[in-house]
């Protein structure tokens, strides 16, 4: 009884181990909308996703990924007189999603090898499937169909963009760019890989006729009549009895997310046809779906280009009348006419227009201060004011023609009018010019950081016209028409009146000028304001 029992337990497990066999050789064929719960074999960055979709590598660099089919399949040799049991048919939908705009790679091989695991293989040009001391093996028994987005020319890729039959080795015995048989066009149509669009790669392969057939077309095209790739080839010398089929990815320098949307496989019979609208959709980032499309966005960009010119000029209308109003003007309210009215007013400033002539200029600026009647107020840069004006407090003409003297001799000599670092003979600018003239040296005070790169005479001129405005008996200086004619060479400067009736060239040395110049503390933007009242004046004076 026992042993009747243990013999029908034997028959029992023999009869499920044979049942299971059987299951397991019975699989000829399948077809994946998606993935989920297709127990792939998967290996590096390969994942599939919560809605189906297979992720074989993401945009990490110099990455692999793998996603087999768990069974191998049967691909009997010719010693077996089943014609047939070498043909196959497949189809999938993948796309390759860069991660800048059409820039990605490396690429997605289509694999038909003896084993899921790809020993030593690298990334980047060998795709996950070799590596350079495997890659050319006949021991490799090893068919993929290449979807390749870059060059690689120790393969002898034939550009950046397309399809190979590779046999053991990466250099491809056949290739062709990305493009597609267009019954509707009547011609080829080109398909850029990394164009994030999903596509369709149908491989068909008939052992009679010893023919492999590679197709490609967009996702939602049929499939075209003629194949982008028709290669003779013997597989009978490539493939081994059993054999897994599935996908290998890599990343290089460059990458993208490559995905596969779905898989159809038959080993008996042409493969079905995947149906577009059960497939999992692709992230929704870089969709296709993103895309600009050109109808939308050359309205766009014609108003923005309005929109952006028309703000421009206005911004340009504003800064050209754009006041620049001076620190003490905050204080003293502004003393000026609007720029804009001046430029009404002349028309844009044409000669027709012309308002009058002559009159820094006024630096020194008096002001009516009004709470104490006794106590002006002079505002000006420190060193541009005339002696005079210490005494006076009267800003004149020919108190502006000397700060107009001054600024010449700053911007020709590159300095300061009152330097106080400097060796005692050189802190007054004035001062100092007028003393090297004397000594016939005059060019020695041109900015040094000129490195002599002006013409000497015109250097001499403004330099002794600085001199002439800044002499301290104020009638003694040009008046600014005057000025402007020497600078333009209508009138020639007179010889400088060094001896003349003992006043002499006394510009800024003047000590009243002196004291007030050394004693008023300046604000840190060198202008300072300072009241004087008639008797202050002459006591700090003298
Ligand atoms: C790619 O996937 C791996 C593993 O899931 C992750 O560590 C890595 O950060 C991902 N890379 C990018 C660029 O998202
Ligand atoms: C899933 O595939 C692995 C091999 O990758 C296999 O060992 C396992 O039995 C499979 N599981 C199912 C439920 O098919
Ligand atoms: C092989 O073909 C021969 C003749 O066509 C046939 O008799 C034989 O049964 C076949 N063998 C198998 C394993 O199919
Ligand atoms: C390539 O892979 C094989 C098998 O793992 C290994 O023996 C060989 O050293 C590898 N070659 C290189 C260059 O990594
Ligand atoms: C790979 O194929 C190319 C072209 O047929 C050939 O020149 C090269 O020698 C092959 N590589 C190896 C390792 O056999
Ligand atoms: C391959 O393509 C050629 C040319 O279009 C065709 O004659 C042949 O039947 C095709 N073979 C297969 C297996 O699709
Ligand atoms: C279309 O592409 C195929 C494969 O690259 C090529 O053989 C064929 O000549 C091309 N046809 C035209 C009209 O360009
Ligand atoms: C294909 O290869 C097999 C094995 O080497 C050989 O027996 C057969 O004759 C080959 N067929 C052709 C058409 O070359
Ligand atoms: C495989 O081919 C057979 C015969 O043409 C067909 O009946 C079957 O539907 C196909 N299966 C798949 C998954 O392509
Ligand atoms: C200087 O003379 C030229 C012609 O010689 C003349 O065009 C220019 O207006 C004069 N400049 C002045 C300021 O008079």
């Amino acid at each position: 009884m026992e042993a009747l029992l243990r013999s029908l337990h034997f028959l029992l497990a023999l009869f499920i181990s044979l049942k299971h066999l059987a299951l397991a050789q019975e699989i000829h064929q399948f077809i994946c909308h998606g993935f989920t719960g297709a127990n792939l074999s998967l290996n590096g960055m390969a994942s599939v996703h919560p809605n189906g979709l297979l992720e074989l590598t993401n945009t990490s660099k110099q990455q692999i990924g793998h996603a087999f089919f768990p069974f191998p399949f049967h691909f009997e040799s010719s010693f077996s007189n089943n014609s047939r049991s070498l043909s196959f048919s497949t189809n999938f939908v993948f796309a390759m999603v860069p991660e800048t705009p059409t820039r990605g790679g490396h690429g997605i091989a289509f694999t038909i090898s003896p084993s899921t695991e790809f020993k030593g293989a690298t990334a980047t040009q060998y795709l996950g499937l070799f590596n350079s001391t495997t890659v050319g093996l006949s021991s490799n028994h090893l068919l993929a169909i290449e979807l390749d987005a870059v060059r690689s020319p120790e393969f002898r890729d034939i550009g950046d963009n397309h399809v190979g039959i590779d046999v053991n080795n990466l250099t491809s015995i056949q290739s062709a760019p990305a493009s597609y048989f267009s019954e509707h066009e009547g011609g080829n149509e080109t398909l850029q890989l990394t164009s994030g669009d999903p596509m369709q790669v149908w491989i068909d392969y008939d052992e009679m006729e010893k023919l492999l057939n590679v197709t490609l077309a967009p996702a939602s095209v049929m499939k075209p009549q003629k194949p982008l790739l028709s290669t003779p080839i013997n597989l009978s010398l490539v493939v081994l009895e059993s054999m897994y089929v599935g996908f290998s990815s890599s990343t290089g320098s460059v990458s993208s997310h490559h995905y596969i949307l779905g898989w159809s496989f038959n080993k008996s019979g042409q493969a079905q046809s995947l149906e577009i609208s059960k497939l999992p959709s692709l992230p929704h980032e870089k969709s296709s779906a993103n895309k600009p499309d050109l109808r939308i966005m050359i309205p766009f960009v014609t108003v923005s280009f309005f929109l952006i010119a028309c703000f421009a000029t206005t911004y340009l209308m504003r800064k050209r009348y754009e006041e620049v109003h001076e620190d003490w003007e905050q204080q003293y309210g502004p003393q000026r006419f609007r720029y804009k009215d001046l430029h009404k007013a002349t028309k844009g400033f044409k000669d027709k227009g012309l308002l009058g002539y002559g009159g820094d200029f006024g630096l020194a600026k008096f002001h009516d201060h009004g709470s104490t009647p006794h106590t002006t107020n002079v505002v000006g840069t420190i060193g541009y004011l005339a002696p005079e004006i210490t005494i006076t407090g009267k800003p004149t003409t020919c108190s502006d023609v000397f700060s107009f003297g001054t600024f010449m001799l700053e911007v020709a000599c590159g300095r300061k009018p009152v330097e106080s670092e400097r060796q005692p003979e050189e802190v007054v600018l004035v001062e100092w010019v007028f003393e090297c003239w004397k000594r016939g040296a005059i060019l020695g005070t041109a900015d040094p950081r000129l490195e002599g790169n002006y013409v000497e005479e015109e250097m001499e001129l403004v330099l002794k016209l600085g001199l002439l405005c800044t002499h301290g008996t104020p009638a003694a200086r040009p008046s600014m028409r005057q000025g402007m004619q020497y600078l333009d060479g209508n009138a020639t400067l007179p010889d400088l009146p060094l001896h003349d009736a003992g006043t002499g060239l006394v510009p800024a040395s003047n000590e009243a000028s002196r004291v007030h110049v050394l004693t008023i503390p300046a604000s840190p933007d060198g202008i300072s304001s300072y009241s004087l009242s008639d008797s202050e004046s002459i006591l700090g004076g003298r």
